[in-house]
């Protein structure tokens, strides 16, 4: 075990930690249209040359909307599964019984903070945007499989967080300070859950042999690429919105060049961030070095 990660150590951090969705959003606080809501690492609007400055924002904001969407519903996941895997052992050590709870407690004021935004979104874009959905389905086909591959993609999702935040957004000045307040609060909290979910990927791991260990990446994987053809339909929903906001009809050769960027930019964003991330990586090889080979032969797809 290479991190010095425990239950008393996280609900500690976490109960010095106090936001509320009222703080964040809501009254006089509210989204500048005029400014990007997502940084260009994530983002990718800037090498579709062929749109115009507006344009671009227009599809940054989509694209803003979409995360905001895509963290909610894989957030309706996470919040049974903690709750799922706190449930048979309320009797045991009180500290993991508490830092979980809290965990599950953040995760519905995270859900409720995601949908606050998107109806600020909604009132104020002016047209609409499809995501994907609804929410219970994907969660229900997340949840279908194997409790470890489960906790490992869990894993990735909050490391995946402190890498968007900490490599693209904490220096940015130019995105919209409310978005970008929501993208800070959200970090915050998530730092402990990414440790939580560490030392939930070893319990769920402890009693099994390699191979047993090794069906759990492979559903991981699974359900990785479960939610890349996810992020495929994301795109065209995308697409539409960006035809409808801007009333400009993109050609064949256009449609093609913004598939490609933004099939590239979404996988970087909700799966190839979070599988080279080195702590998942670290807890994998934790588990037995052909878990870390395995998700590394896979994972440049997604780069
Ligand atoms: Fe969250
Ligand atoms: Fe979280």
């Amino acid at each position: 075990m290479l991190h010095r990660y425990s239950y008393q150590a996280a609900l500690a951090a976490s109960e010095i930690i106090h936001w509320r969705v009222e703080d964040i959003i809501g009254g006089e606080k509210r989204l500048d249209f005029t400014k990007p809501f997502m940084p260009e690492a994530l983002a990718h609007t800037e090498s579709l040359t062929f749109f115009t400055k507006d344009e671009r924002r227009i599809l940054n904001q989509i694209r803003g909307n979409a995360y905001l969407c895509i963290f909610g519903l894989v957030e309706e996941f996470i919040l049974p599964f903690i709750v799922d895997h706190a449930r048979p052992q309320l009797q045991g050590n009180d500290y993991r019984v508490r830092a979980l709870l809290q965990f599950a407690g953040e995760e519905a004021k995270h859900i409720h903070l995601f949908k606050r935004f998107r109806q600020e979104f909604e009132a104020g874009f002016g047209t609409p945007c499809q995501v994907i959905g609804p929410p219970d389905a994907i969660a229900r086909a997340i949840l279908a499989h194997d409790p470890l591959g489960v906790a490992i993609t869990t894993l990735q999702i909050e490391w995946m967080v402190q890498n968007h935040y900490v490599d693209s957004i904490k220096d940015d000045q130019d995105l919209d300070p409310q978005f970008k307040s929501l993208l800070k609060h959200h970090w915050i909290e998530e730092v402990q859950h990414a440790k939580l979910d560490t030392l939930m990927v070893e319990s769920l791991a402890v009693n099994r042999s390699e191979e047993e260990i090794m069906r759990g990446v492979e559903e991981y994987l699974e359900i990785g690429g479960y939610l890349d053809g996810a992020l495929q339909q994301q795109v065209e929903f995308d697409l539409n919105a960006f035809e409808h906001a801007t009333g400009r009809a993109l050609n064949e050769t256009e449609k093609e060049d913004f598939r490609r960027v933004q099939l590239r930019a979404n996988r970087w964003t909700y799966l190839g961030s979070g599988m080279t991330h080195e702590k998942v990586l670290e807890t994998l090889e934790s588990l037995t070095p052909k878990a870390r080979q395995r998700v590394e032969s896979i994972s440049p797809a997604f780069c």
